[in-house]
């Protein structure tokens, strides 16, 4: 059996997603940065405005929007925020619309979603000549799943009202997933389905279009330690998260497999902590300006 990407298999992705998530801070540290940073960067995006166009690409379940929403909420009580969502999943919309039925404090915000990728939002718009301007765009963990990541950047900068902001937020170059991708994303299912980029790709894409920027970095880890017991299935389907690889475990080459599960323990990707293996998850938020 040949090797292909996790995300050939929505349903493995997202199940091998929720699990990055329960054993990782992921979404602790994004709320930790929400908090003492979030606040300042939304100061002025509302300021004069009716209502605030919120757009979140690649939104997945909307845990980390209700946040983002909350804050600008927080700053804005009075005004009306319009949020749109663009997410291919079904499955992922079908949590998040759950999630929003459950939640309170959300009266002043409507929500629409779009079930589509990036790109075919990109292509309907210019289609349809309607280019809606935003007060916040966020990319949040999803550069990884489009073809071409310039122009996603400068079509989603293109959307900002002046006074807004672009959120990317993605892994750290001094994580170790940029090691990992780096050393073996050869040997790994590099398709058009997943590049495998960290921030520091990002900042030169910043930098050669000439755009101005503020980078924060967001320390994170990950438990992998299950990675290294034999069988064990939560171990396996962080494999397949890790290597973005459908059934890694199964269909990789003995030799790759071996060599993987060896630099997981190495220092340069995973901290030991009381016989537990802790995988370097830093993430890094990219703030842009109009
Ligand atoms: C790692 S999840 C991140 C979800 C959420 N932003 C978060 O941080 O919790 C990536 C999300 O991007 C979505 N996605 C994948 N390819 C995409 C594309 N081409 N355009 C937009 N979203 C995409 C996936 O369905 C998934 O929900």
């Amino acid at each position: 059996m040949a090797m292909r990407s996790l995300l050939s298999d929505h349903s493995h992705y997202v199940e091998s997603f929720r699990l990055f998530l329960e054993k990782s801070t992921e979404h602790q540290c994004m709320l930790e940065f929400f908090q003492k940073k979030l606040p300042g960067i939304i100061e002025s995006i509302g300021d004069g405005k009716s209502t605030i166009n919120v757009l979140s690409v690649g939104g997945g379940a909307g845990e980390i929007d209700l946040q983002i929403l909350a804050t600008i909420q927080a700053k804005y009580p009075k005004i009306i925020i319009h949020n749109d969502v663009i997410e291919p999943s079904a499955e992922q919309i079908i949590t998040y619309k759950e999630r929003v039925a459950e939640a309170s404090n959300l009266e002043n915000i409507k929500f629409t979603w779009h079930k589509e990728t990036s790109l075919e939002y990109e292509n309907r718009m210019k289609a349809s000549k309607e280019m809606r301007k935003w007060n916040f765009i966020h990319l949040i963990q999803m550069l990884y799943y489009v073809k071409d990541i310039p122009a996603t950047i400068k079509f989603f900068h293109s959307l900002l009202d002046p006074g807004a902001k672009l959120l990317i937020i993605l892994v750290s170059e001094t994580s170790g997933w940029a090691r990992l991708w780096k050393k073996y994303g050869s040997r790994l299912p590099l398709n058009d389905l997943c590049l495998y980029v960290s921030s520091v790709d990002v900042e030169e894409i910043l930098d050669a279009a000439g755009l101005n920027y503020q980078s924060y970095e967001l320390p994170s880890s990950m438990d992998i330690t299950d990675c290294f017991l034999d069988g064990n299935k939560n171990g396996e389907l962080l494999l397949d998260f890790l290597t973005e690889t459908c059934n890694f475990t199964a269909t990789a080459p003995l030799d790759l497999k071996k060599e993987i599960v060896e630099d997981l323990k190495k220092p340069e990707c995973s901290e030991e902590r009381g016989g537990k293996y802790f995988f370097n998850n830093n993430l890094c938020a990219i703030v842009i300006e109009p």
